[in-house]
């Protein structure tokens, strides 16, 4: 229990930040109506030029902010592996300019130049209670704050949660394409996958119940499921989860409900794991979740995991350990404590992009299967025969035994990006089911997107 210092002093350094952000646009946009902001949330004209990030009125979205030479995954290092890229379409981060609310809390804790150990007691209060609240507010799950365990990211708490119930040797389910980076998280618990291939019918993936009943078997004791599902884009109904969680109860699975994506789902459409309206099912799952893909803070190494289940929750903390970095907290209490108007102009932002995708690849691509995603920033690309005339089996089948053996599908990542600057995921790192798509990240500008669409139809018009 925090006692009266403990709480002053927390009141003491919210109002010493209020102080620090009085003046500036981040006060403005924080203190909503009062401080000069229209009832629309669109700022007045006198404070508007006192916020530059601002045009119209607006976050602005649309103007391309560079991160070439930051070293980042998205950009420099495909420059690295495939020459002069024009687009980078692929690591899933957004390419927008971070909510200002986030440099001016880092801004202000950088005034103190010290660095050292940050007591997880007093560093996570606020944090944890903007988790709480932002569950809460956005997606309507109450989270009790002394379930929530503070991680480096997504992967190390599923990490340590598959150690936990899944010994090396033993299998992991996953719903196949799915997200590529669980793969690396079997090797490092040194398990085996177990993969359920989805039924695709008419655009939409679905679970194959037969088949995913079939794979629990008595050596699989996790499944990752993720929700909303990267790279398809699907967003998994009540009756879907609730099935799922019936399954995994009775084969003695343990569900890792891996969420850290739901802020991108429109509003309701988004059922929580955690939330399902059956105790033992919920009881029966861990949900790991992040404002990281939200806001484009991967690199802040911020995380939780939670479950209503004592006895797991005690279980996995044992296999995990989480230093956190001081700024990294920072950001992210900042994002949640003041980024939702931000992440509401944004979702906006990337709903209009989910459209002009949609259209453009309607208009000029129809050859290019694709179905607009439920959720998450990603488009998800059924390129079909084009990859054959493209000759992506014949090379694959001839890098085999070169010292870069190729998949189909990392050949025709390499292909596009050598014939039009554009770099996509290769599909066949989500698994079976991925054999003729690419997924495209489009958490960026729209001109963009514009500009790689462009570029993919003049190569496949080429080929
Ligand atoms: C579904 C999913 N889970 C986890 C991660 C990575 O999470 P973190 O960076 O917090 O480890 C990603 C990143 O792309 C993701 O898409």
């Amino acid at each position: 229990m925090p006692n009266t210092t403990d709480i002053n002093r927390r009141q003491n350094h919210r109002q010493n930040r209020r102080q620090f952000l009085k003046g500036t646009g981040t006060a403005a946009m924080a203190g909503a109506v009062g401080a000069g902001v229209s009832l629309s949330g669109i700022p007045t004209p006198a404070v508007a030029k006192e916020m530059p990030y601002l045009v119209d009125g607006r976050y602005d979205f649309d103007t391309v902010y560079s991160r070439i030479g930051t070293d980042c995954t998205k950009w420099d290092r495909q420059i690295q592996l495939f020459g002069p890229i024009k687009v980078g379409m692929g690591i899933a981060d957004l390419d927008f300019r971070a909510a200002p609310c986030i440099g001016e809390a880092m801004r202000e804790r950088l005034e103190h130049e010290n660095w050292g150990y940050l007591n997880s007691t007093l560093g996570y209060t606020e944090l944890k209670e903007g988790i709480v609240a932002w569950n809460q507010e956005r997606h309507g799950v109450s989270v009790d704050p002394d379930t929530i365990e503070i991680a480096t990211g997504v992967h190390p708490g599923l990490i340590a949660a598959i150690r936990t119930f899944s010994p090396p040797a033993s299998r992991v389910l996953l719903m196949t394409p799915t997200y590529n980076g669980f793969y690396s998280d079997l090797t490092r618990t040194q398990t085996l996958p177990n993969e359920s291939k989805m039924i695709f019918e008419n655009g939409r993936y679905h679970v194959d119940w037969d088949d995913l009943e079939a794979r629990m078997t008595p050596d699989t004791h996790t499944m990752l499921l993720c929700n909303p599902q990267n790279p398809t884009g699907n967003v998994w109904s009540e009756e879907d989860l609730l099935r799922i969680g019936e399954l995994a109860l009775r084969h003695d699975v343990v569900v890792l409900a891996d969420e850290i994506h739901a802020d991108f789902v429109r509003k309701g459409h988004y059922t929580p794991f955690a939330s399902l309206p059956d105790r033992d099912i919920v009881n029966n799952s861990l949900t790991f979740k992040a404002i990281t893909k939200t806001f484009s803070l991967p690199a802040s190494k911020n995380a939780y995991w939670f479950s209503t289940n004592p006895v797991y929750l005690e279980r996995v903390k044992v296999n995990h350990r989480a230093d956190i970095n001081t700024l990294g907290v920072v950001a992210n209490t900042a994002a949640y404590q003041h980024g939702q108007d931000w992440v509401d102009q944004l979702l906006v932002y990337i709903d209009g992009n989910h459209s002009f995708v949609e259209r453009y690849l309607k208009e000029n691509l129809p050859e290019v299967g694709y179905t607009r995603a439920q959720g998450t920033f990603l488009s998800w690309l059924h390129f079909g025969e084009i990859m054959d005339e493209v000759g992506v089996v014949e090379r694959s089948a001839a890098s085999r035994n070169s010292d870069r053996p190729m998949t189909e599908t990392q050949v025709f990542e390499a292909w596009l990006a050598g014939t039009c600057g554009v770099q996509l995921n290769e599909g066949m790192d989500y698994g079976p089911g991925g054999e003729r798509c690419m997924r495209m990240n489009i958490g960026t500008s729209r001109k963009l997107i514009e500009l790689a669409l462009d570029n993919i139809r003049e190569a496949v018009r080429s080929v």
